[in-house]
């Protein structure tokens, strides 16, 4: 028989509506046990972040899954949140019950430092928010960057246009300074940008393939991401929603949905009008080694069906539970 053991991870996460779904993912996806939510600001408030997590996992029925509070603002810039992206509460139109669980007492950073030391080499971190919470843990515990086996990020936009400032993506222009400290923390980085996830468009007609399933799931999806594609439409012309973080959490274990190049990257912090812009070496021009691994194409139709199945499997799985525990 064949030993199959899932990748440990961590999400450190701003929930949000797309890092809900890549939670949800990750839920429906045995090859991954993930091991802790870390919450940062950015898509909402820290509070209503850790909120938003531990509704989500009673929602999926994982409320065992430790969350943790994380930093509620940037290393340095002021605090900048995204209601009209996400709503005020973070979560678009859906309304989860308050949970019935708490974060634990710990922080987020010292969170990532006990687990990442105590199994080093064994823990991948998905980063889906800004990177305050790893760069502070980074500047606390510098051993960190040794023992992660390696980190996710989506963030950053290379060749593509940005969502926040005309040349800078969200997670890397609300904590840049956080973003400079892990991009060059030498830890084996994957870079997830704009420029695949852009690529990657939720639709009405597949969140129709999920309808049928009389699950809170699908019905949680739909209304989180009806503000989210309201938001698309009139901010970005685009028909339906860009899912960025699912995207970012599929590569952990599906590496072959994108294809990369290993670049050197870095985010730019002097403040003007480059603030928080991701630029990559492309031709050697610094000599400098490169410092990740950069996801540049993706095999969108693979990526997205392969969310639908996921998340499909995932609402029966829990439905027939329900029906266990009931009979
Ligand atoms: C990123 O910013 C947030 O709006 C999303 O959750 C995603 O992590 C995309 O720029
Ligand atoms: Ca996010």
């Amino acid at each position: 028989m064949l030993s199959f053991s899932p990748k440990r991870i961590l999400i450190d996460t701003d929930p949000g509506i797309d890092d809900a779904a890549a939670i949800l993912l990750a839920l429906a996806s045995p090859e991954l046990r993930v091991e802790g939510l870390s919450i940062v600001h950015g898509n909402c408030s820290v509070d209503q972040g850790v909120t938003n997590a531990l509704s989500i996992l009673e929602l999926a029925q994982a409320a065992h899954i430790p969350v943790v509070r994380g930093c509620e603002r940037p290393l340095v810039q002021p605090s900048l949140l995204a209601p009209e992206t996400h709503g005020q509460m973070g979560l678009g139109y859906a309304q989860l019950p308050p949970p019935h669980t708490k974060p634990l007492s710990q922080h987020a950073c010292d969170f990532l430092i006990e687990r990442v030391l105590s199994a080093p080499g064994e823990i991948t971190i998905v980063a889906i928010g800004p990177l305050t919470n790893l760069a502070l843990a980074l500047r606390k515990e510098p051993r960190l960057a040794q023992a992660v086996k390696e980190l996710f990020i989506m963030g950053g936009a290379i060749r593509h246009e940005g969502n926040t400032t005309p040349l800078a993506e969200f997670n890397t222009y609300v904590d840049p300074h956080a973003a400079h400290i892990v991009f060059h923390s030498g830890i084996p980085i994957t870079l997830v940008p704009l420029d695949v996830t852009y690529q990657c468009i939720l639709t009405e007609a597949h969140l129709q393939k999920l309808d049928p399933l009389p699950s809170p799931i699908p019905a949680f999806l739909r209304q989180a991401t009806r503000y989210y594609m309201e938001f698309h439409d009139q901010y970005q012309a685009i028909a339906g929603c860009v899912i960025n973080d699912p995207l970012a959490l599929a590569l952990t274990f599906r590496p072959d949905l994108c294809d990369y190049q290993e670049l050197y990257v870095d985010v730019d912090i002097s403040g003007g009008v480059c603030m928080g812009k991701t630029f990559a070496d492309f031709y050697h021009m610094t000599g400098k080694p490169a410092n990740m691994r950069v996801a540049l194409g993706v095999c969108v139709n693979a990526f997205l069906d392969f969310f639908v199945q996921r998340i499909a499997t995932l609402s029966r799985k829990l439905l027939n539970e329900e029906v266990e525990q009931e009979g």
